[in-house]
């Protein structure tokens, strides 16, 4: 073979070594209690799962959701990560979620959306990430009652 076709080779196979680096991270190391698992998307994920596809979808596809130690609640971004993924009623519905499968609290609407410049209300600023299935409820209502409600979302599966 020739030198050209050696160096071709060895970019090639740089390439393929590198890929896997690249390629993006978006998962949750959070895990829940199986009473929750009617919280799953269609595809058997959890909202943790689904809350961290959502989120990547404003960072390049990096999300990594941080299981909750007990008495702790995830909270909305800070003025500094105000990012409209995180500023949609849908993250926060998928993360409240999150919260609850783990036996953690929830902290309210108004209090999440505190650092965030826009709000989507009902609604996702981006496009859906491959690789999941938005479960109907994270996207009710939760401004009414300032809050995620776990009966809600249940009674949305079931009507
Ligand atoms: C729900 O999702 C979790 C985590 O992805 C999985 O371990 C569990 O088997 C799922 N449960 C169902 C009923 O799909
Ligand atoms: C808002 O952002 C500040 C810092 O930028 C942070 O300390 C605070 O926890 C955030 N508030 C909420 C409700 O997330
Ligand atoms: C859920 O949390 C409560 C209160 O912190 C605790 O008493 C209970 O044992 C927890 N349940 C599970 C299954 O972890």
């Amino acid at each position: 073979m020739s030198l050209k076709v050696l160096t071709i080779l060895g970019i090639i196979a740089n390439m393929i070594a590198v890929l896997p680096v690249a390629e993006a991270q978006t998962t949750s190391l959070a895990t829940c209690l199986p009473e929750f698992d009617w919280m799953n998307d269609s595809r058997n994920q959890s909202p943790c799962v689904v809350a961290a596809y959502m989120q990547g979808a404003c960072t390049n596809g990096e999300y990594i959701v941080q299981p909750l130690a007990p008495s702790y609640h995830y909270i909305g971004p800070t003025v500094k990560q105000d990012n409209p993924c995180q500023c949609s009623t849908v993250v926060y519905s998928l993360m409240s979620a999150c919260g609850m499968c783990q036996n953690r609290t929830i902290e309210g609407w108004s209090a999440w959306q505190t650092n965030c410049s826009v709000v989507y209300t009902q609604q996702f600023p981006e496009s859906i990430p491959f690789g999941i299935n938005v479960p109907g409820w994270a996207y009710l209502d939760v401004v009414t009652k300032d809050t995620f409600s776990a009966a809600a979302a249940k009674a949305d599966i079931c009507k």
